[in-house]
Order: structure tokens, then C-alpha cells, then sequence
């Protein structure tokens, strides 16, 4: 028979440590994580100690994780692959483990906070959702934004922009939706939205501007590589919208962020692992599942995720100027980077164009400089 201990740790989360041989009428210890189940929301199930079992303990396992999260803390190789079989997470430690039940927490109550905010009301979010949806149309948008004087100059502007060259001057909003395209229009209406959350989310003006640069920057280099009118408009709203998730966190979690900047600041640790430390979850992941509630087009959704691991190579002409750009302006801002120069010279690679510049510091400082305020 086994036997087994239950503990509390660190946050709050309840731990059933089991040793020995699980034997498949092991009642009492089964009883145990029965009754666990039944009354917490997620259960630590450290196997380090154990030194064999019955198939049962997974098959039971499985049966309770209906009712509980279960995070099951084992290293054992052959151990780990049977809680795989049956779709049950392992973590090699009880800190991982307990790390990844802090972050579906700050997930949890992030998401339940935002619902209370009211960003989601605005215009601009309906104007989103409508353009996003299988029935979207232009005189449905233009009667959504009739009232919205700001909004529709500025499609009439980007419609008359020299880029699109009408023959002649787009006269009416229906005449400049068309002009521009669904999904040109999309992206005018999350600029807008952006700047609703970024007034919601208040003063973070660090975070704003450094989105603000990074877009101008990204542009800029994807621009060099002879990118395309679309994909440069993309990239520019990828690198303003890149730390849409460090935003929300540092918004809704106000002290444990304060940690977050100290760790970033005094202990020198990148962004993301400071958040790591202190939530569990990481700015990107944040970021890539609000752009996803939000409806955002999935490009944003999947580079706002990678734009620090860089692990989907698919989106590497979007991914890699935003990269660069951000880690280029954390470097000149002495917070801790990434080396970025070879991420740069693949970007070249891929578009087959010749990298532009000698001085890559200069040259960009020079034109973040002269560019004009976003
Ligand atoms: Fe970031
Ligand atoms: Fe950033």
C-alpha cells in the first residue's frame, strides 16, 4: 500500500504527496483525492516518491480531473508517459507546477476583471467585431459610424491616400470602405480601439510610447526590405499592440507589477521571466489571448505571442521586424534584450534584399529622431 501526506504550499494550493507502491485497491489514498477533488479547484499531485503503481491510480486520475485541475508532479519517464496517454499535465517540480496554477489564476481573474471594464462597449470594439463577422458589410459600418466624425475623415483620408490611386477623389465613406478593403478597414478600427484601451488602461505612457516607437521602427525596417504596402501595415500595428498584454497586467495587478519592474530593473531579468516569476503566465500570452477575445485578425493574435521566443517560423516577416525593433529600443533604453543584429540579417535573407545600414544604432536612432510623433 502507499501512503501519502497533504499539505498546503506556498499560494494557497493543496498539495497530496504519495510514496511507495500504489496497489489497485489502494481505497484509502483514493478516497483521499476523491475527497480533494470535491473540494478544491486544483490539486497538486506530487509522484517524485513513488516508487511504482497500478494502472488505476491513472484511470483515476482521470476520472477526478473532471472535477479538479490536477497537476501531477512526477519525472519518472515512464510515469510521465502514462499521465500523458491520459491528457493529464505533468510538471518536472512542485515550483513549475505551482507556477503554472499562479498563471491560469492571474488568466482567471484578469479575464473576470476585464469583463467589468468598459472598453467592449466602445464603437470602435462593434466596429471590430462587425468587420470580423461571416455578414460584415459597408452600409451596416457606415450607419455603426455615422456619428463618428474622427473615424470617417480618416478613412477618407487613408482611401485618398496616394497608395490606393483612385482616379479620382473618394467622395463618400461607402466610396473609401470600398476603396480600402475589409481588411484595411479592420486594422483603422483597431488603432481606434487601442487608443480607447490605452486611455482606459491609463497612465502607462512608458508602455505606449515604447509601442509607439517599436511601430515606427518596425515599419521602418520592414519597409527596407522592400515589404509590401499590407504587410508593412501590419507590422506597424503588431509593434504598436506587442505589449497589449503587459498593459492589462500591469493594470489589473498594479503591485505585484510593481515586483515585475523591480526584477526588470535591479535583478536586470527580461520582461517576460520577471512575469513569469510573479504571475505564472507572461506578457505575450496575455496579449495574444486578449487580441484573440477581442477578435483581432489571427496574425495579431500569433505574433503578439511570439514576439519574444520567435518560435513560429511561419510568421517570421511579421514577427522578425517587431523583434528587432523592440529588443533595438530596450537596448537603448537599458533594460535587458536580446542580440537582435543576426535576427536582422535573416530578416534581409527572407526578402532577399541587401541589410541598408552600416551603424544599426545610429542609423536608428537618427531616424526615430526625425519621425514624426504617431
Ligand atoms: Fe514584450
Ligand atoms: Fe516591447
Amino acid at each position: 500500500m502507499a501512503e501519502y501526506q497533504i499539505t498546503t504550499i506556498d499560494g494557497g494550493i493543496t498539495q497530496i504527496s504519495v510514496s511507495g507502491t500504489v496497489a489497485s485497491n489502494d481505497i484509502e489514498l483514493f478516497r483521499a483525492l476523491s475527497h480533494l477533488s470535491k473540494k478544491f479547484s486544483c490539486t497538486l499531485v506530487n509522484l517524485l516518491e513513488l516508487s511504482d503503481t497500478s494502472e488505476d491510480l491513472f484511470d483515476y486520475l482521470d476520472e477526478i480531473s473532471s472535477r479538479t485541475r490536477i497537476k501531477i508532479i512526477v519525472k519518472k519517464p515512464e510515469l510521465v508517459n502514462k499521465c500523458t496517454e491520459k491528457g493529464l499535465q505533468t510538471f518536472p517540480t512542485i515550483k513549475s507546477a505551482s507556477l503554472s496554477y499562479a498563471g491560469e489564476e492571474t488568466l482567471r481573474l484578469l479575464i473576470s476583471r476585464l469583463r467589468d471594464v468598459p472598453i467592449l462597449n466602445t464603437e470602435a470594439y462593434r466596429l471590430i467585431q462587425h468587420s470580423a463577422s461571416p455578414d460584415a458589410n459597408f452600409a451596416e459600418l457606415e450607419r455603426m459610424m455615422q456619428n463618428n466624425s474622427g473615424l470617417c475623415s480618416q478613412i477618407l483620408r487613408t482611401a485618398n491616400s496616394p497608395y490606393f490611386m483612385r482616379s479620382s477623389k473618394a467622395e463618400t465613406l461607402q466610396q473609401a470602405m470600398v476603396t480600402l478593403g475589409l481588411a484595411p478597414l479592420r486594422q483603422i478600427f483597431i488603432y481606434n480601439f487601442y487608443n480607447s484601451v490605452g486611455n482606459f488602461f491609463g497612465s502607462q505612457q512608458e508602455t505606449v510610447e515604447h509601442g509607439q516607437e517599436c511601430a515606427k521602427l518596425a515599419e521602418f525596417i520592414a519597409k527596407a526590405g522592400s515589404a509590401s504596402y499590407h504587410e508593412c501595415a501590419k507590422v506597424r500595428l503588431i509593434g504598436l499592440l506587442h505589449d497589449v498584454g503587459r498593459q492589462a497586467l500591469a493594470f489589473f495587478f498594479p503591485q505585484q507589477y510593481e515586483r515585475v519592474r523591480h526584477l526588470i530593473k535591479v535583478e536586470k531579468k527580461p520582461s517576460f521571466l520577471a512575469e513569469l516569476v510573479v504571475f505564472g503566465i507572461e506578457h505575450q500570452s496575455i496579449g495574444s489571448i486578449l487580441a484573440n477575445r477581442w477578435n483581432f485578425p489571427d496574425y495579431l493574435s500569433k505574433v503578439i505571442g511570439d514576439h519574444h521566443y520567435l518560435q513560429a517560423k511561419d510568421w517570421n516577416t511579421l514577427t522578425l521586424p517587431v523583434f528587432c525593433a523592440n529588443n533595438f529600443l530596450n537596448k537603448r533604453d537599458g533594460e535587458p534584450f536580446s542580440l537582435f543584429f543576426q535576427k536582422l540579417e535573416g530578416y534581409f535573407f527572407l526578402k532577399k534584399a541587401e541589410l541598408p545600414w552600416k551603424n544599426i544604432d545610429d542609423e536608428f536612432n537618427d531616424f526615430l529622431e526625425k519621425s514624426e510623433d504617431f
